[in-house]
């Protein structure tokens, strides 16, 4: 495994992309609404992309290895889906909770993020695992800094998410990510925090935890792409791309319209 280092001059392009992915959320948040078809939010963020920011929509026919070409500009996650929902022509209803995660290419760089949106009004349940899955997320980012080991953060995100009476999927990982979508190390949401690699400045990745309300066994559809948990209950996942600096760590995938981070975070 070999973790790239990025320089200024690559840190600045990722700031970029990461500002710019994070805005497509900011744009896209008063559209969901009960109603709405998920098609229609891509849509929408398709052209925010293209032709308002000049951005190229990353997984649009992105075709990892052993996948079906991914079909759409977005993923759409709702309720018991984990990750990688492809928008349809579904409308959205009162009380669904949905991931959206959107990653931009800007000038060959990705910034990758994604948020939890409450469509009207959510349960209490379904809103305490957006916010406790917000928290590991938060937690997970907080302990990034040079020479920790990069299982501390899956200890930390697990250990959240467990003593919150919830479980986290084990399958998709946060992921080094630069030139490409995906590249080293995988970022794993669980573990131990004395095992993998250590953290050295430079380094770019995101977190991205998918948590379970039940169990943290999960199904693919026949889709070929859409996580779903086994036993229905419901998934959470929120999304960072996160810069190693010197001192801690510099959340990139930041933007006007993005939630403040929890009061725990040392700001
Ligand atoms: N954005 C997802 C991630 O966080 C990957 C989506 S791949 C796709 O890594 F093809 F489904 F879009
Ligand atoms: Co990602
Ligand atoms: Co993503």
């Amino acid at each position: 495994m070999s973790i790239s280092i990025k320089g200024i001059g690559d840190i600045a392009k990722m700031r970029i992309a990461g500002r710019l992915a994070s805005e497509v959320l900011d744009y896209i948040t008063p559209f969901v609404q009960p109603g709405v078809t998920t098609d229609t939010l891509d849509q929408l963020c398709h052209d925010y992309m293209v032709q308002e920011q000049g951005c190229i929509p990353a997984p649009l026919n992105y075709a990892p290895g052993g996948h079906a070409p991914y079909p759409k500009s977005i993923c759409t996650s709702i309720n018991q889906q984990v990750c990688h929902g492809v928008p349809g022509d579904k409308l959205l209803k009162d009380g669904d909770i949905i991931n959206l995660d959107i990653t931009v290419i800007k000038d060959g760089w990705h910034g990758d993020t994604s948020r939890m949106f409450s469509v009207g009004k959510a349960s209490a349940q379904a809103n305490r695992l957006c916010q406790i899955t917000y928290e590991c997320m938060w937690k997970g980012i907080q302990v990034v800094r040079p020479g920790i080991h990069l299982g501390l953060i899956g200890a930390t995100i697990q250990k959240h998410a467990e003593t919150s009476g919830y479980s986290v999927v084990r399958e998709y990982c946060g992921h080094g990510i630069g030139r490409a979508f995906h590249e080293d190390p995988q970022v794993m949401h669980y573990g131990r925090a004395n095992e993998g690699p250590i953290l050295e400045a430079g380094m770019i990745f995101t977190l991205e935890p998918m948590i379970n309300a039940g169990r943290r066994d999960i199904r693919m559809l026949s889709d070929g792409w859409t996580v779903v948990t086994k036993d229905r209950s419901l998934s959470a996942q929120w999304e960072h791309t996160v810069l190693v600096t010197e001192t801690g760590f510099e959340a990139l995938t930041l933007s006007a319209g993005s939630p403040p981070p929890p009061t725990f975070i040392a700001q």
